[in-house]
């Protein structure tokens, strides 16, 4: 598993980092951080699912900006990186914050969903968010960033022939559990720094992927029938590099 030193390609930021005294970071670590936020906002999503899907209340107060406060918070929890005022290189910081605001974009865009009265379930999940997010973040960044199974729903989140083999060998008992995975692959003969971090099932997420297998979730989608620690898939992230 080679992952050695390599530079993000990402013009402006690359500036901002030659600029910094500290490149505190290496890309790896980079990379995780930016896996570990979009954990972040998938919990904070899951965090607020009642209230936003409380039928009885129309404005639910999850603006962006809360939601963004919301992020932050959790954030500092998981990593101990304050992300008003982050302890990590210039370029790291950048692409933090374009994705916490590609979220916030996103929870801004379904605000008249989520504050729509008389309907429950809305369909603004942690899934659809984290799917949304970072579409926007790879729009802004050139990074690709996605959500992936080996059973997946959303078309666009399909593994490709890389992210297939993580997803099996996350399978495997003897992966250490939690542990993400990355290597440096080459495509048309450019290098890419691959990440992978995986997903496993909760019991909160029995109700839409658990058992029985085929019936229909509260979405409308087919449930896995997986079962509590199961391996559900994998947030996934590809950075070009030379
Ligand atoms: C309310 C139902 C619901 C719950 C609860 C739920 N999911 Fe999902 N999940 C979905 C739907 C629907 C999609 C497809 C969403 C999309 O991209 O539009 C999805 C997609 C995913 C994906 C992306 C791969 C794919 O199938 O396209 C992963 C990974 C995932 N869910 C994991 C989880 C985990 C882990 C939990 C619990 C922490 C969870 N889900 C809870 C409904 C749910």
């Amino acid at each position: 598993m080679k992952t050695g030193h390599v530079t993000l390609v990402v013009g402006a930021l690359l500036v901002a980092a030659m600029n910094a005294p500290v490149w505190a970071a290496t890309e790896t670590e980079t990379a995780e951080l930016i896996l570990k936020l979009m954990q972040a906002g998938r919990s904070v999503v899951a965090a607020h699912q009642e209230m936003i899907n409380d039928s009885r209340k129309a404005d639910k107060g999850f603006t962006p900006e809360i939601f963004g406060d919301r992020v932050i918070q959790r954030y500092r929890q998981d990593t101990n990186i304050d992300l008003r005022n982050p302890n990590v290189s210039p370029g790291t910081a950048k692409l933090l914050w374009a994705l916490l605001d590609s979220g916030k974009e996103v929870v801004g865009e379904f605000q008249p969903v989520i504050n729509k009265p008389g309907v429950g379930f809305k369909g603004f999940i942690p899934a659809k968010w984290g799917r949304m997010a970072a579409d926007k973040f790879t729009q802004k960044t050139g990074l690709r960033l996605k959500l992936t199974s080996l059973n997946y729903r959303w078309p666009g989140n399909r593994p490709d022939d890389f992210e297939m083999d993580v997803l099996k060998l996350f399978q495997d008992p003897n992966y250490p559990k939690g542990k993400d995975y990355f290597k440096t692959i080459m495509v048309d003969g450019r290098p890419q720094l691959r990440i992978m971090t995986p997903e496993y099932v909760k019991p909160a997420c029995l109700q839409c992927h658990g058992e029985p297998k085929g019936e229909k979730d509260i979405t409308g989608m087919k449930k896995e029938g997986y079962k509590d620690g199961d391996v559900a898939g994998a947030i996934s992230l590809t950075v070009p590099v030379r």
